[in-house]
């Protein structure tokens, strides 16, 4: 196990699905700051600790961002504040902009106008800055293709955490999740995260809508795993301003994945089909042999993560 402790944190986005179990496995050895507007997030989401301080805020406030960092001096920093929905920021492109690109931006500059310490700072990137750019696996080093504001904003700010770091001197990673599934999810919008979509209506016994043929491939990766990753690099010294894949490696359609989660609820989905959404990706895997090197191995099988998540659910 790869540990943590002893240490000062800010998780941006810490009340959401990746930054609250992220919470929950580093707060009983650290000191927890989380920064979240509860947009999406949820303050039930969040461990109940003296040792969790929660600020309802947005990141784009940057007077009171700029004021947290230096009254905290943070040793890690995972910025997982985000509108984290594809087709949500073609819908609001310049207000989600703010989010997912200037703001994370005042915390970089914050940071170097300041010099302050830090033993590493993540940054949330996505698999979608590849794109529908063919090539599969899609690898660290291949060509990206942004087709969403929000890929456009996950791959510039990428750049920007690296290159802060090259220029300046700061600790920075910058992690490409693929297609993260697990509980607390939230499913209220219809701009959620599919698998938490697919698992509220079967549980609600609702019709689930799927955009285009249900054929579109993913890499989804359980949250577990994802937590696994984000330690490793918090603490690897070889893990320094350079961006890296965060997915099993294994390519599912969304067919396929509705079938295993039929076959474990023992319920049949009502499915309605509407047109493919625009910006959308076809085909999605992830070539995991950099973050393999340092020691990464998914250790959650996609029909047992679905199975626990659907026995422990409670959305
Ligand atoms: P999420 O929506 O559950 O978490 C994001 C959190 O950020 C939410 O709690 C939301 O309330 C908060 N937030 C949004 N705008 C904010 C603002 N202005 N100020 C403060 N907080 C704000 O999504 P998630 O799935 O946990 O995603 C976390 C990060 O990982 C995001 O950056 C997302 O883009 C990235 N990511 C997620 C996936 C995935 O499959 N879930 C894949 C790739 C990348
Ligand atoms: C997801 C994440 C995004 C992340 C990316 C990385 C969310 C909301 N989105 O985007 O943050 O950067 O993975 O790969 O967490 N679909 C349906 N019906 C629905 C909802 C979705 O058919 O009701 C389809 C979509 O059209 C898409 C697929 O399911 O083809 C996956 O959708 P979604 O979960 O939104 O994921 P991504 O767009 O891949």
């Amino acid at each position: 196990m790869v540990r943590i402790e002893n240490s000062k944190i800010l998780i941006t986005g810490g009340a959401g699905f990746i930054g609250s179990n992220l919470a929950d496995a580093l707060i009983k050895d650290n000191e927890i700051v989380v920064v979240d507007d509860l947009s999406m997030g949820k303050i039930e989401n969040l461990p109940k600790s003296h040792d969790l301080h929660f600020f309802e805020h947005s990141i784009t406030d940057y007077k009171f961002m700029s004021d947290l960092l230096v009254e905290w001096k943070f040793d890690y920093i995972f910025l997982l504040a985000a509108v984290a929905s594809v087709a949500d920021t073609i819908e609001r492109p310049l207000e989600t902009h703010e989010v997912n690109q200037n703001a994370n931006i005042n915390i970089l500059e914050t940071i170097r106008t300041n010099k302050l310490p830090l033993k590493k700072l993540l940054f949330s990137s996505s698999a979608a800055v590849y794109g529908n750019n063919p090539e599969l696996p899609k690898k660290e080093t291949s060509p990206i293709d942004p087709l969403s504001p929000y890929a456009i904003d996950k791959y510039a700010t990428e750049r920007f955490v690296i290159d802060y770091g090259k220029l300046y001197d700061i600790p920075t990673v910058a992690t490409r999740f693929f297609n993260v599934y697990g509980p607390k999810q939230n499913p209220k919008s219809p701009y959620s995260g599919v698998l938490s979509l697919v698992i509220a209506a079967i549980k609600n016994k609702a019709t689930f809508t799927v955009f285009g043929d249900g054929k579109q491939t993913r890499d989804f990766i359980n949250v577990k795993d994802v937590i696994y990753a984000l330690r490793l690099l918090a603490v690897s010294s070889d893990a320094i301003r350079e961006v890296y894949n965060v997915g099993c490696g294994t390519q599912n359609s969304l067919e396929t994945v509705v079938k295993i989660i039929e076959e474990e609820s023992n319920e049949k989905l009502a499915i309605n089909y509407e047109k493919e959404r625009t910006g959308d990706i076809r085909d999605s895997v992830a070539c995991t042999k950099k973050i393999k090197a340092l020691g990464f191995k998914p250790s959650v099988d996609l029909r047992e993560g679905l199975h626990s998540y659907l026995v422990g659910n409670t959305d």
